[in-house]
């Protein structure tokens, strides 16, 4: 194990230069244990970019750039950014609004900028077919259809996407609405409504981020020992002794978490994915997987610093919590030690009932479709076949992979044949999910979302309304959020057919 010292603290670094073939072969050993002693920085709060009114349409100026970032004290870091080094600025818009996107990619490569978890049209989506060449501008324009929620951007260059998000391509989008504007829940940015993007990376001893598509890296994803936070390693947070509320974004590549706090206390989910749960849901864990979200209120009225901390999770599959034991992968790590200042603000009751939702109701379906998940770990062993499949095809850009009809509302069954669990994503939609295996799901997942775990051996129904927006030609995709697994073809692409 290489290690480094970092400003009195220790941050252990993969000996990347050289050592490629012995780290992928002995996975993470040589990375030892996490990096928990770089010393404590307050936590980066992404700047609030709310746009400027051009023509009465909402405008961002996105730029895409390289950066360096010091995420240990006297080390440096290429990375990738919008609008600065690392990751980019949370947008905030309105339901009911237009949207303009001005987006510059200098990143010395293609890329996109994909809209995670927005309904838009296939052409706005910043998808595969939205490249936008190094040096060149894309604008897209689009309307804000959502529910009030939390929802994200990143880089969706096929299939470039895991290394390009990797060292930097995502932000955080906050959309707002009336409804959940009334309801009186801690709404002051960066202050006791704070986005906490969880990444984890692995840094070569040079300082620059270790990236590697090896098998193992491939079959597990990319995962690291170190946790950036809104890319900040060790971050604390001094808060107002009162409710807090944390938008949590799962932007790992690979990793699942489960969270909660060290003393235990219990905590109140209020939103997921796509929006607002119809009530809180009151926990003292919760899981979240790749491109998942979580919004939740926790109670710091006791006055008490309390950290918060991610566990491995449980419903990272056979093969995940096998291979994860083996490599000595379950790393816990503390993702943010909050600090109650003193300072107690207004701080109202959380109401017991936040939006309405519809009951999905599976007799609104028109049609049904199969999606079975298959990791061909033979193939992959042997260097041939397709490892990574849906339906047994690898993701071909230049095939339609499913045509759904505008205005129809659709069940579609994901299964898991493989031994890993896959956080499955599609976009335009936010769904709702019907049942696991049959069963009804639980409380934490009966609102809107767009990402959903499908354990090995598990058949997952959700409900989909595609309710507007077609596009004989443009696709969306939908496919496995373990970045190295859509890279290797875990992904298939559907048209909204008038
Ligand atoms: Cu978060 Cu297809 O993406
Ligand atoms: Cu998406
Ligand atoms: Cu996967």
């Amino acid at each position: 194990m290489k290690t480094l010292l970092l400003g009195g603290g220790i941050a252990a670094l993969a000996d990347g230069a050289g050592g490629t073939a012995g780290y992928g072969s002995l996975g993470r050993w040589l990375l030892g244990a996490p990096a928990a002693a770089a010393s404590p920085r307050p936590l980066a709060i992404p700047t609030l970019l709310v746009g400027e009114p051009r023509a009465g349409v909402r405008t961002f100026d996105l730029n895409l750039q390289k950066g360096v970032s010091r995420f240990f004290d006297g080390v440096t870091t290429p990375t990738l950014g919008i609008n600065g080094a690392y990751l980019g600025p949370t947008l905030k818009m309105r339901v009911g609004e237009t949207v303009r996107m001005e987006v510059t990619n200098r990143i010395g490569e293609a890329s996109t900028i994909h809209w995670h978890g927005f309904h838009l049209p296939a052409g706005a989506d910043g998808g595969p077919h939205q490249v936008i060449a190094d040096g060149a501008s894309w604008s897209p324009q689009f309307e804000v259809r959502q529910r009030a929620s939390m929802l994200w951007y990143h880089s969706h260059m096929v299939p470039r996407t895991g290394p390009q998000v990797y060292h930097g391509l995502a932000g955080v989008a906050y959309v707002e609405d009336e409804e959940t504007g009334r309801l009186d829940l801690p709404g002051d940015y960066g202050v006791d409504d704070v986005p906490l993007v969880l990444q984890d990376r692995a840094f070569n001893r040079d300082g620059s981020l270790f990236y590697s598509t090896n098998m193992h890296n491939t079959m597990m994803g990319m995962r690291g020992n170190v946790l950036l936070v809104n890319g900040t390693v060790n971050p604390y947070f001094e808060a107002r002794t009162q409710k807090l509320r944390l938008r949590l974004l799962n932007g790992s590549n690979a990793r699942f978490y489960s969270l909660g706090f060290s003393d235990n206390r219990r905590f109140s989910l209020i939103g997921t994915d796509g929006g607002l749960l119809e009530r809180p849901y009151e926990t003292s864990h919760i899981a979240l997987a790749p491109a998942e979200r979580a919004q939740i209120i926790v109670d710091l009225s006791d006055g008490r610093p309390v950290v918060l901390r991610a566990f491995p999770a449980p419903t990272s599959g056979t093969m995940g919590g096998m291979m994860g034991g083996m490599m000595g992968d379950d790393f816990n790590f503390d993702v943010l030690d909050i600090r109650p200042n003193g300072q107690r603000g207004r701080s109202a009751p959380l109401p017991s009932r936040l939006v309405t939702l519809d009951r999905p109701d599976p007799g609104q379906a028109s049609g049904a479709r199969r999606l079975v998940l298959q990791m061909g770990m033979g193939g992959m062993m042997m260097g041939g076949g397709e490892p990574f499949s849906i339906n047994g095809k690898a993701m071909d850009m230049n095939r339609i992979d499913e045509v759904v009809r505008v205005g129809t509302t659709e069940i579609w069954q994901l299964e898991n044949r493989s031994m890993m669990a896959h956080p499955f994503h599609i976009h335009d939609v936010q769904f709702r999910i019907l049942d696991r295996d049959g069963a009804p799901p639980p409380p934490w997942e009966m609102g809107l979302k767009d990402t959903v775990v499908v354990n090995p051996d598990e058949r997952v129904r959700l409900l989909l309304q595609f309710a507007d927006y077609s596009d004989p030609d443009l696709p969306y995709m939908y496919h496995c959020h373990v970045l190295e697994h859509e890279d290797s073809g875990m992904m298939g692409q559907f048209v909204v057919a008038a």
